[in-house]
């Protein structure tokens, strides 16, 4: 059983009377321990793709699996606790508490996963470690650099131990330097069994990849593993 498919599935957006395409009917399956980079041009849906991916949002239509279960009617309180369990996210637009300090934003997530406060603590502490900033640990986010953000984010979505983590360009403000270690991140992590699904517009990011989806005007434009740092296409011919 795959980990998460989705079946002919559109998102529609509507603003006003202007209709935009984000997803023109895809339907893709990805199973436990794969790691999946996400690419294509500016505009083509890789974020939107994502966020349905990461049930941050819902279809307009078709259907979304998670372990072989329909999600299409549950609440969005539903949704919360699904994405709080199972998922961890690197976003841009998905902030972290500009008032909260550094180690309060990687807690936050560790309140549903039933430890007690010196625990969370313990938890926050090295994965505040792993990504270089336990010099700043009670600095308020606002008062980071983009990439210092960006390793809080990092830290935050995996203090929790996801079986999937999700992230739109997470290298994307980095010196390569930076980038390499939250890439490391993501192959000890996808090592341990964890599923990894990566936006990235840098091809050292998705060298990393199992599998690499692409993704044009809302639709998939080639799906395919790579092994070795070669490319299997579908037909299983090497290229
Ligand atoms: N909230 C929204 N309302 C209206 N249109 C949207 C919204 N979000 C995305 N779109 C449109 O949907 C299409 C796909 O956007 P999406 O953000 O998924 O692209 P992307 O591949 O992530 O691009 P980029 O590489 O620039 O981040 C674009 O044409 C975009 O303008
Ligand atoms: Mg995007």
């Amino acid at each position: 059983m795959a980990l998460i498919e989705i079946k002919n599935l559109s998102k529609i957006y509507r603003d006003n009377e202007i209709e935009t395409v984000g997803l023109n009917n895809i339907s893709l399956k990805i199973d436990e321990g794969e790691f999946v980079a996400i690419m294509g041009p500016s505009g083509s849906g890789k974020s939107t793709l994502l966020q349905i991916l990461g049930c941050l949002d819902r279809p307009t239509s078709g259907q979304y699996l998670i372990d072989g279960k329909f999600l299409d009617n549950y609440t969005d309180n539903e949704l919360a606790k699904i994405r709080n369990k199972k998922m961890g996210f690197v976003f841009q637009a998905f902030n972290l508490l500009p008032r909260l300090s550094v180690l309060e934003n990687v807690k936050l997530p560790l309140i549903y996963g039933g430890y007690n406060e010196p625990e969370r603590n313990k938890i926050a502490f090295d994965m505040i470690k792993l990504v270089g900033l336990e010099d700043r640990i009670n600095y308020k986010t606002s008062k980071l650099s983009g990439g210092q953000k960006q390793r809080v984010a990092v830290a935050r979505a995996l203090a929790n131990n996801p079986r999937v983590v999700f992230a739109d360009e997470p290298t994307g403000n980095l010196d390569s330097k930076s980038g390499e270690i939250i890439l490391d991140f993501f192959q000890e992590l996808n090592d341990k069994g964890h599923t990894v699904v990566v936006v990235t517009h840098e091809s050292y990011v998705a060298q990393s990849a199992k599998r690499i989806i692409q993704v044009r005007d809302g639709r998939i434009e080639s799906d395919v593993l790579v092994k070795d740092r070669r490319i299997i296409k579908e037909d299983g011919l090497i290229k």
